[in-house]
């Protein structure tokens, strides 16, 4: 198996429509030991019945935007591993107001919210947990078409994802001399929690439907499958890059 023994810590698993619950599906088929971080006490009684289904090793909180909260995750990961060997990175958030209407109107603090969370974040990730990254470590996060696009509604989260991209690139020169690599997955459109914050989520679903090469929309386990060829030894020479799995929407001209 691909992930036999390896240990894999997901962010981001929220329900089982969350992108992070196929990816760590996918990882603990492939024999990976799992542990996964809630952002909030609420949220633990639901993920402790998905934490079990997957056979996760244990569960912890982590709200990404408090370094106390990252740092106390990290030490509480060293404890029961010592070790890791995939991150995954799977949140994003923005306040309602700036994922609609122009994005010239976007407050100072909901233009820091959107990339303190969904972008900085993954700065403090790695630099928490780089000590515990075994070397062929592999760290992934979550990236959308609308990093680089202008996508209707997206705004503020569009530039929180091209901020996202650009971390991935500048973090893959620090990680790869430990011979860890990062990567983003820019995953089509998915129904998911985060996804139902975005007004006109439904057109962005058909448009691909009827645009893209493989007219249809991806699944969990699209995604789930490139994720278990960037975690696993598959990817040994690849780090820095942003990979679509969109049904090949972004390649499209008129
Ligand atoms: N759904 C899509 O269409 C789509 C497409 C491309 C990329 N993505 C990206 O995939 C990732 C996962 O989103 P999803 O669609 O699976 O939705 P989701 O709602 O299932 O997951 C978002 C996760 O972010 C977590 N989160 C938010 N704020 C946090 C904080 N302060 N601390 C810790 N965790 C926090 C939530 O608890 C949740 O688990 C996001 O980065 C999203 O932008 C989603």
């Amino acid at each position: 198996m691909l992930m036999q023994d390896r240990k894999a810590v997901v962010f981001g698993v929220v329900n089982e429509r969350s992108i992070a619950y196929g990816i760590a599906k996918s990882l603990s088929e492939q024999g990976a030991k799992l542990a996964l971080g809630y952002a909030a006490e609420p949220i633990r009684k639901r993920i402790e019945p998905i934490a079990a289904s997957l056979g996760a090793d244990f569960i912890f909180q982590c709200n990404v935007s408090s370094d106390e909260e990252i740092a106390a995750a990290a030490g509480v990961v060293q404890d029961r591993w010592g070790s890791v060997d995939c991150l995954v990175h799977s949140i994003a958030y923005a306040n309602r107001e700036d994922l609609t209407g122009r994005f010239i109107d976007t407050s100072r603090e909901g233009f820091r919210i959107a990339l303190d969370v969904s972008a900085y974040s993954l700065v403090a990730l790695c630099r928490a947990f780089e000590p515990l990254l075994s070397p062929g470590a592999s760290v992934m996060t979550l990236s959308y078409y609308g990093a680089g696009r202008v996508v209707a509604n997206y705004n503020a989260m569009g530039v929180a994802k091209s901020a996202l991209e650009a971390s991935v690139r500048y973090l893959a020169v620090d990680l790869g001399k430990r011979g860890v690599r990062i990567n983003a997955i820019s995953a089509g459109p998915v129904k998911t929690m985060a996804a139902s914050a975005i007004h006109g989520f439904r057109t962005i679903l058909e448009t691909i439907e009827n645009r893209s090469p493989l007219g249809r929309n991806i699944t969990l386990d699209d995604i789930g499958r490139c994720a278990l060829y960037l975690a696993s030894d598959l990817s040994s020479g690849t780090t820095g890059e942003v990979i679509f799995v969109d049904s090949g929407y972004n390649i499209m001209g008129v």
